[in-house]
């Protein structure tokens, strides 16, 4: 009886191909919300322009600061690229910290700390005098309306410093170098990671024309026809659009198959109501989705002796390295109990085997919610270019798409059922999405001088 009480719990997780066919479709209207006229500034999946208008073509050249924000490690980097037939990327880098009391701050607060870790990685790299280009990896929803400014739409993941959202992070950015009145820097390029992660892997891989991040959040950005996205003026060629999907179900378009446990998630959050898809796929809501479950069952008196522990009522707990441990087959039970015992949660070896079903159940529908989402966006690719097959490659990063051990192959085997009419190529981005960040700014920085 209670083995069918928790079976019917985690049933609610479970999708049918026919309900992630609908999820695809329903990605697809999303899509065509976000780009057209008339819909888009209600639209949930916004489509944002990023003015990156080709992938790398080995021409760039030059040395450059870049900036990684917004993921798992704050990182300041020294890219040095080189064209011609020798071409390479050196690439030199420091990770900082941002102390909670910094990203929950002011505004003013997070940008000086920004630009105090500058400062530290100037002086390390002996560097201070040369006022270099640099380009600024900020992975948040921004409204851009060049290639070097981005007004902030709204926080996402666990940032919520004061008085940026509706501001432009590169004037806040510039403001921050002011303050220090300590060197100087050129900001060319404000660019989401999944559009860094894009060129990263575009500079190896040609056919790469999609990014995807599975990380602490979700997002995707590809290649689209100027001619569609009719939110800015042009129809000659393409430009890449930061879609912003994990807004996806935002207008209760997944309501359906949305649990309680995914609306306790959504409640505890800071952005209540927002980001509903990202909080079925990322890394940073997933193992709360687990403890919301675990707290449920502990409640129906089927785990931890019906008793609920302090630890299991702290949120956070699950983070993403956890999960993937717990899950990997090569762990015996004992070792889970003990992963468990780690995160001070005391559980008889049944406990273990339900925990470890709990997080094999939550994270499987996320690799398929992902993939039904790429299979949405290969075929739009498909479709703009009027072909019968589409063969495409995705640059891939994230904690969640490298550290688990399932997440990827589900998420690959999903696209294939979904878009059958598409080969589509993962590639796993080696070197963080700050390469690609260099990379646009060498164009940016070009651009500017023919201009001039
Ligand atoms: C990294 C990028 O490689 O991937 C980051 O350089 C990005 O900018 C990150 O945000 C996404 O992964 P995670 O798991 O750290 O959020
Ligand atoms: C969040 C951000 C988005 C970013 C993604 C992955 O969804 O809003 O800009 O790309 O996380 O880091």
């Amino acid at each position: 009886e209670q083995s069918r009480q928790i079976a019917q719990t985690l049933a609610e997780f479970q999708l049918t191909k026919a309900q992630l066919l609908e999820v695809k479709e329903r990605m697809r209207a999303e899509i065509q919300r976000g780009l057209s006229k008339e819909t888009h500034e209600l639209a949930s999946v916004k489509m944002l322009p990023t003015f990156v208008r080709r992938t790398p073509d080995g021409t760039e050249n030059g040395d450059f600061l870049a900036l990684d924000l917004g993921g798992t490690n704050f990182r300041v980097l020294l890219v040095k690229i080189r064209s011609g037939k020798r071409r390479s990327v050196e690439m030199h880098n420091k990770i900082y910290a941002i102390p909670l009391e910094v990203m929950q701050g002011t505004g003013e607060e997070l940008f000086d700390h920004i630009v105090h870790c500058i400062s530290d990685f100037l002086d390390y790299m002996g560097m201070k005098n040369a006022r270099l280009p640099l380009g600024f990896t900020f992975s948040f929803p921004c409204k851009q309306t060049s290639l070097d400014a981005g007004i902030l739409i709204k926080w996402t993941k666990g940032f919520k410093a004061t008085d940026c959202e509706g501001e432009d992070v590169v004037g806040l950015l510039r403001e921050g170098i002011k303050r220090r009145e300590e060197f100087d820097l050129d900001v060319v390029a404000v660019v989401n990671d999944t559009v860094g992660t894009m060129m990263t892997c575009a500079y190896e891989e040609p056919t790469c024309e999609i990014g995807l991040i599975a990380g602490t959040g979700s997002n995707a950005c590809y290649m689209e026809e100027m001619r569609n996205i009719e939110t800015i003026e042009g129809n000659e060629g393409r430009m890449c659009v930061n879609m912003e999907w994990g807004a996806f179900g935002d207008n209760g378009c997944l309501d359906d198959i949305r649990t309680k446990y995914d609306e306790a998630v959504d409640e505890l959050s800071f952005n209540a109501g927002k980001q509903k898809y990202e909080k079925m796929c990322s890394g940073m809501y997933l193992g709360e989705i687990v403890r919301n479950i675990l707290i449920d069952l502990t409640k129906r008196g089927f785990l931890f002796r019906g008793q609920i522990s302090e630890t299991l009522k702290t949120r956070g707990i699950f983070e993403t390295k956890f999960l993937s441990q717990i899950e990997s087959d090569r762990l015996a039970l004992l070792q889970v109990r003990s992963i468990l015992q780690h995160l001070g949660l005391d559980s008889t070896c049944d406990d273990s085997i339900i925990v470890k079903e709990v997080c094999g159940t939550v994270s499987l529908r996320a690799a398929q919610l992902c993939g039904a989402g790429m299979a949405a966006v290969v075929e739009k690719i498909r479709e703009n270019r009027g072909l019968d097959r589409l063969e495409i490659t995705v640059g891939v990063d994230g904690t969640l798409y490298k550290l688990h051990p399932h997440f990827s192959r589900i998420m690959h085997q999903t696209v294939k059922e979904l878009a059958p009419k598409c080969d589509v190529n993962f590639l796993l981005s080696e070197d963080g999405s700050g390469k690609g960040a260099a990379l646009i700014t060498a164009v940016g920085c070009r651009l500017r001088q023919q201009e001039q």
